[in-house]
């Protein structure tokens, strides 16, 4: 198959880079803003023929969830209006669109995993232009399967687990929020899923939603924890709530995503949260060290 790959200098979009390297089946095409504005209609659909893309992986977004709140236009062009760019082109050539959504879309206050079908209810701009993606994706008609991720992070831009290490250099103590429940996803994992569900289905008709996270469900100070033990690093990580910490955008109190039809579809297991973040932790102090050499 021929795989076009927006975004592809994102966090996401890097690991599946790492993974065509060693990929013998597919042809892949990577673009980022700068070889493709996925909101310029023209450019996507010569992409798609002058290339025969068969398959496109949406790795790109606006991401930044509070200035979105300053910025809900350009949110809506990239989140919203780029996706139904990107699914006509699909409808048009027959292609599969694997769309990457959030957890924002839902409004928090479940107590249970969120499953694919339960009601949506963002609360922030950066979730209902996600959520508008989707609907216009589901309205398209063509094949498509809208993956929603949660808290990504990986080796590569701004994240969490790179911003807990820097502050854990310097300070002695932070505060981190620990009434808001999630779980963590490891950009890595999140790239051999996606490409476990391209390969399971091929080129077979399907209008599907799947969530993806690592296992587990914990909190943003324990993740900080966690990161700031497996990191080595002596700061200590006090726990305060959402209302001490103040942002532009509202997030939700809890957006634990149910897994099992994932799982089941694609048949994959998936890793446990600390096993994950180990493991870029470990990515990223060999990063280091290759720098300093
Ligand atoms: N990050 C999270 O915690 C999180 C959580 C849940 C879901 N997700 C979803 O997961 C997906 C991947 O996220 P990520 O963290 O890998 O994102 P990311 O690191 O922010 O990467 C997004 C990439 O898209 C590019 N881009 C922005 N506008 C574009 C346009 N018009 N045309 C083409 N490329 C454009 C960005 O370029 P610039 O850097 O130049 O803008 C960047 O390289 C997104 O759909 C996101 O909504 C992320």
């Amino acid at each position: 198959m021929n795989i076009l790959i927006t975004g592809c200098n994102g966090q996401l979009g890097t690991e599946l880079q790492k993974i065509a390297l060693n990929d013998q089946h597919h042809q892949w095409l990577f673009t980022d803003i700068d070889t493709l504005d996925i909101c310029n209609k023209t450019a996507v659909e010569e992409c798609f023929v002058k290339n025969g893309i068969d398959a496109c992986i949406n790795c790109a977004a606006y991401t930044a969830v509070d200035k979105a709140e300053d910025e809900p236009e350009l949110a809506t062009l990239v989140n919203s209006f780029a996706p139904k760019v990107l699914a006509e082109a699909c409808k048009n050539h027959d292609a599969l669109l694997i769309h990457i959504s959030t957890d924002y879309v839902f409004g928090g206050d479940a107590h249970e995993p969120y499953k694919v079908d339960d009601p949506i209810n963002p609360q922030s701009v950066y979730g209902s232009t996600k959520a508008e993606g989707e609907r216009l994706i589901r309205e398209s008609g063509c094949n498509y399967m809208i993956v929603r991720t949660a808290w990504l992070y990986s080796s590569v831009g701004k994240n969490f687990v790179k911003t807990m290490l820097m502050l854990g250099e310097t300070k002695e103590g932070i505060n981190v929020v620990a009434d808001q429940r999630g779980c963590p996803t490891w950009a890595h994992d999140l790239a051999f899923a996606l490409v476990a569900l391209l390969d399971k289905n091929g080129k077979n008709e399907i209008h599907e939603t799947f969530h993806f996270t690592n296992e587990g469900q914990i909190t943003w100070h324990d993740f900080a924890t966690a990161i700031m033990e497996i990191g080595g690093k002596q700061c200590k990580v006090n726990p305060i709530t959402t209302e001490q910490y103040p942002t532009k955008a509202k997030r939700p109190a809890y957006s634990v995503l149910d897994l099992s039809k994932i799982k089941e579809f694609a048949g994959i297991e998936i890793p446990d949260w600390r096993k994950s973040l180990e493991q870029c932790i470990d990515e990223l102090k060999w990063m280091a060290s290759l720098r300093s050499q």
